[in-house]
């Protein structure tokens, strides 16, 4: 089968889906978009082609977005503030636009969207439009209504994205906003040009990174008969690991349709540890990063009361989990701000391979529609 997009055929190529093929083109595009904005030479961020913007003189960034387009949004929010000290504002696009939030001029408002036609989003726009602040978009269809309306476009440079479910759209929205926090942390004085070339070194080993996590899929389809036996999943993450945790839930949700709940690591003792036993598979993003430590305590509260779980993390952190060997989902170890978009793609083949063993439409799921142009 064939879709078409404007007037260009897509194929799935040797894919069952396109899903997975959209899942294993993520080095290349990855690349991509970053050769837009990184200067390899120079080991400094850049902006795109045609982008003018200066982050130094931001009061606020403001971001909104729907769906997996606001979860980058919300990892993109740990990375401008800890890298740029330039806080942010983030909300789903639905809330925003009527939330009557108070901005002023000096607040630059970024949209993130692959289609560029969330309808939502747009009415986001026309409210920071209206309201007189510089409208960026972080889109992927550069003929769009968001790109069109924005004042400045960071394009990504996916190519088109036929599955429902945004896998690769959603990478490469994340490569821009970490190369832009980059730029805006130089802008702004907080990062050293010593800092910026070791986090532009980190960032350019995307593609790479990507590459070994792909080599991952053989073990993560093994375990999917056992997700799929699941009536409900609890995904826990902290930092930037967060939003991958409600990723992950939503994209499970979205393609196998068992529920699922992304939560805060640290909020598993306000509410979910209610639900832990055996039957409810916890999964736990948790690189060996400086929150390591916090986030395991929280996964032996699950182990302490006969949880399942199933860690996604890296050798050190494989090693000093304490689990055994057919619990873990084991990445090579990698700089900090490169794992939310490396550790994207075992979130993404779990639901994948999940939603092909128990036989769903994993490119056109039941009730979703790619983009969403009605409120
Ligand atoms: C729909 C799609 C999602 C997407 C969201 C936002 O719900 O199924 O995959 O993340 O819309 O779409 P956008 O085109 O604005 O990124």
């Amino acid at each position: 089968s064939r879709s078409t997009v404007g007037a260009v055929m897509i194929d799935k190529g040797n894919y069952r889906h396109y899903m997975a093929k959209e899942i294993h083109e993520q080095p290349e595009v990855i690349g991509h978009t970053l050769s837009r904005y990184l200067d390899l030479g120079a080991k400094k961020a850049k902006l795109p082609d045609g982008a003018a913007i200066d982050f130094s003189k931001l009061t606020r960034l403001v971001i909104s977005a729907c769906g997996t387009a606001f979860y980058a949004g919300l990892i993109g929010k740990y990375w401008f503030e800890r890298y740029a000290r330039l806080p942010v504002e983030i909300d789903i696009a639905s809330e925003f636009r009527y939330r009557e939030l108070p901005v002023s001029e000096g607040e630059l408002a970024l949209f993130i969207s692959q289609s560029g036609e969330t309808a939502d989003t747009l009415a986001s726009l026309r409210y920071c439009r209206q309201h007189g602040l510089t409208i960026g978009a972080v889109v992927n269809v550069p003929e769009s209504t968001i790109a069109r309306e924005a004042d400045v476009v960071f394009p990504t440079i996916a190519g088109p994205e036929i599955g429902v479910a945004s896998t690769k759209a959603f990478t490469c929205q994340l490569a821009v906003l970490a190369s832009l926090a980059i730029l805006a942390g130089r802008q702004r004085g907080h990062l050293s040009d010593a800092q910026e070339a070791e986090l532009v070194g980190a960032l350019a080993e995307a593609p790479g990174r990507a590459v070994q996590a792909l080599k991952l899929e053989a073990q993560i389809e093994r375990l999917a008969p056992s997700l799929a036996r699941a009536k409900d999943l609890l995904y826990l993450g902290r930092s930037t690991n967060y939003p991958l945790a409600l990723e992950g839930a939503l994209k499970l949700k979205e393609l196998s349709y068992i529920h699922a709940e992304g939560y805060a690591a640290g909020e598993l003792k306000h509410g979910p540890i209610a639900l832990i036993e055996e039957n409810i598979p916890v999964i736990v993003i948790a690189p060996h990063d400086s929150i390591y430590e916090k986030t395991v305590s929280n996964m032996q509260e699950v182990a302490a009361r006969g949880g399942r779980i199933l860690l996604v993390t890296d050798d050190k952190g494989g090693e000093a989990s304490g689990l055994g060997h057919k619990d873990r989902i084991v990445l090579p170890e990698m700089p900090e701000i490169l794992s939310p978009i490396v550790y994207a793609i075992p979130i993404q083949l779990i639901a994948y391979h999940t939603a092909v063993f128990m036989g769903t439409d994993v490119d056109q799921p039941r009730n979703l529609a790619k983009s969403v142009t009605v409120e």
